[in-house]
């Protein structure tokens, strides 16, 4: 496990997001998606995780209406995955949006239900992370991506007033 420093995406880290997406080429396999999250890392709020001055992972997000907030992406680098990380990430998140009165956080990924074959370290390990940080499978999107049928996951960050 490591303990990173968690703070505000800014965008002098932009190239180094771009870095953290190159070394996972099975996940953003899709030019049209990379360049999607070059421009989110360039435009949007977002979180970052870094030791000894290095970011080696990030998350970027949008906010939905008065209560809710999705995340459009998130990474760690390949070196550093699985070592509590995305942990970090999130907590910092649900942190910031829980403090701004929002009460549910969304995530779209690549479903069970989709028909294209996965790697052992494919998405399902995706969705087990989304798992251990309290989302639940919500409900399956087919169309609306081009590629890939995604599902939404929903985490409920507090009590409803
Ligand atoms: C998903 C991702 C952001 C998670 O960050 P991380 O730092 O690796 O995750 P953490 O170390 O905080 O959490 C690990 C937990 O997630 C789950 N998990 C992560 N990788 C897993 C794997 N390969 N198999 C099964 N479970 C896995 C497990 O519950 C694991 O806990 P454990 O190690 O105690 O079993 C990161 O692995 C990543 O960048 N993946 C590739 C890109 C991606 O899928 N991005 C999200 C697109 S929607």
């Amino acid at each position: 496990m490591i303990s990173p420093e968690v703070r505000p995406l800014r965008t002098m880290d932009a190239n180094r997001c771009d870095a953290i997406i190159a070394s996972l080429p099975y996940h953003f396999g899709l030019e049209e998606g990379r360049l999607e999250c070059a421009a989110a890392v360039r435009g949007q709020d977002g979180l970052v995780a870094v030791v000894d001055g290095l970011v080696i992972g990030f998350l970027t997000f949008v906010r939905h209406y008065d209560a809710a907030a999705e995340i459009t992406w998130m990474a760690v680098h390949a070196e550093h995955r699985r070592r509590g990380v995305g942990h970090r990430l999130l907590d910092g998140l649900c942190r910031a949006i829980a403090s701004e009165g929002r009460r549910l956080l969304l995530v779209l990924t690549v479903s069970a239900s989709d028909t294209g074959s996965e790697p052992e370290d494919g998405y399902q390990s995706t969705r087990s992370f989304y798992r251990s940080v309290g989302f639940v499978l919500g409900r399956d999107l087919p169309g609306y991506w081009t590629d890939d049928t995604p599902v939404l996951m929903v985490r409920p960050l507090g009590l409803a007033k």
